[in-house]
């Protein structure tokens, strides 16, 4: 029941108390896809375990998107959620740092989501880059669910229920956090007052429930896959994964295509570090710049070192980045041990977002009854 004054009623203006030492809100996800590469360490792992440290982090696995486009696969999705969430684990997501949680198990996001979904005209949804061309690739041009687009409203409500500040994430998502800062722009000024030109850092000291939310995007491009060519992807057969022993890691490397070679003989001055791709791993996993130098300038000059020496030294240095992941991930193989991680994540992640749901009724005229939710 409402007890009118009590102080863990939010009002119409309420406003969190936010020590100043508070840190700020993290929230970001990935779609299940099944095991990590190395290609997901570099695009966003990494920044997670850094991030970790500074910010209050909330991880969140997206297995109802991956319902988009796999409803007919139910038990393949759950095992993917298992895998992605050891992989994390053992790349150095921390769970007594950082929560991870499943969105399924998560009501006030599907709440919010149908809330949010009155405050976007049909037409912008639509309008959406990262989803046109979601639609293209996946060949679903004429023939995707209703929920297709439904999930861009989703992840909306997946940010904002947790009053993030900051969401890491590639340059494909930022569509999204765009859309997002809308919706919660509107909500703050349809039900909380806040002004409609007001700066978007003053909309929480404005009264408004949802701070609006940042893109943090990454600097790291995607990582060329094995072959040289594609970006690295499971289902292109063309990945490292964190399990894969030397052996693989140096076998899989050895088979990288270079590109046409172009050394010439007389003229050595005409090969281009930059053409080959498999430059991309030289800087993005040797740590010291002496030495990602020393070996550009080699290479250029064709001053004896070609491209199978640097392999043998890139598999080298990923095998070493690898050695610890797998050595943690032999603690997480028991799917016991990891439900008991995801259950602690979702209890946090739960208690977060009904004080969220709870404000956002309270502003929208929408709050007849408190409740709890146990799991
Ligand atoms: N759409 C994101 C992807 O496929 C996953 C995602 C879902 C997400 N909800 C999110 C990312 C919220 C950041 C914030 O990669």
């Amino acid at each position: 029941m409402l007890k009118p004054g009590s102080s863990a009623l939010p009002g119409r203006r309420y406003n969190p108390i936010m020590p100043e030492t508070a840190r700020r809100r993290v929230l970001t996800g990935d779609t299940p896809t099944g095991s990590l590469h190395i290609g997901h360490w570099v695009g966003s792992v990494k920044r997670r375990v850094e991030i970790q440290e500074t910010h209050d982090c909330f991880f969140l696995v997206a297995n109802l998107h991956a319902f988009t486009t796999r409803a007919d696969k139910p038990e393949d999705i759950r095992r993917d959620c298992m895998e992605v969430v050891r992989d994390a684990l053992a790349m150095g997501i921390d769970p007594s740092k950082a929560s991870i949680f499943l969105q399924t198990e998560v009501p006030a996001i599907l709440e919010l989501t149908y809330l949010f979904s009155m405050l976007l005209p049909y037409n912008r949804v639509m309008r959406n880059p990262t989803l046109k061309d979601e639609l293209k690739v996946k060949g679903l041009e004429d023939n995707y669910s209703f929920g297709f687009p439904l999930y861009t409203v989703g992840q909306t409500a997946d940010i904002l229920a947790f009053r993030a500040h900051d969401v890491p994430v590639g340059e494909d998502q930022v569509p999204h956090l765009e859309l997002t800062r809308e919706v919660a722009r509107r909500f703050n000024k349809f039900y909380c007052g806040v002004p409609d030109k007001a700066p978007d850092e003053e909309h929480v000291d404005l009264g408004g429930v949802f701070p609006i939310p940042e893109a943090d995007v990454g600097k790291v491009g995607r990582l060329v896959g094995t072959d040289g060519i594609q970006k690295m992807s499971k289902s292109l057969g063309n990945s490292i994964l964190i399990t894969d022993t030397p052996k693989q890691v140096k076998k899989k490397l050895g088979k990288i295509y270079v590109g046409i070679d172009n050394r010439q003989p007389n003229d050595p001055g005409e090969v281009d570090p930059e053409k080959n791709p498999l430059f991309q791993y030289v800087e993005t996993f040797i740590d010291s710049d002496d030495e990602v130098a020393e070996l550009r300038d080699r290479y250029a000059r064709g001053d004896n070192i070609g491209d199978g020496v640097i392999k043998v030294r890139v598999a080298e240095v990923i095998s070493e980045l690898l050695e610890p992941m797998q050595e943690r991930r032999r603690q997480y193989e028991s799917d016991d041990v990891v439900m008991d991680i995801l259950h602690d994540g979702c209890q946090k992640a739960i208690a977060a977002t009904e004080e969220t749901l709870a404000m956002a009724k309270e502003a929208a005229s929408l709050r007849f009854f408190d409740r709890s939710i146990n799991i």
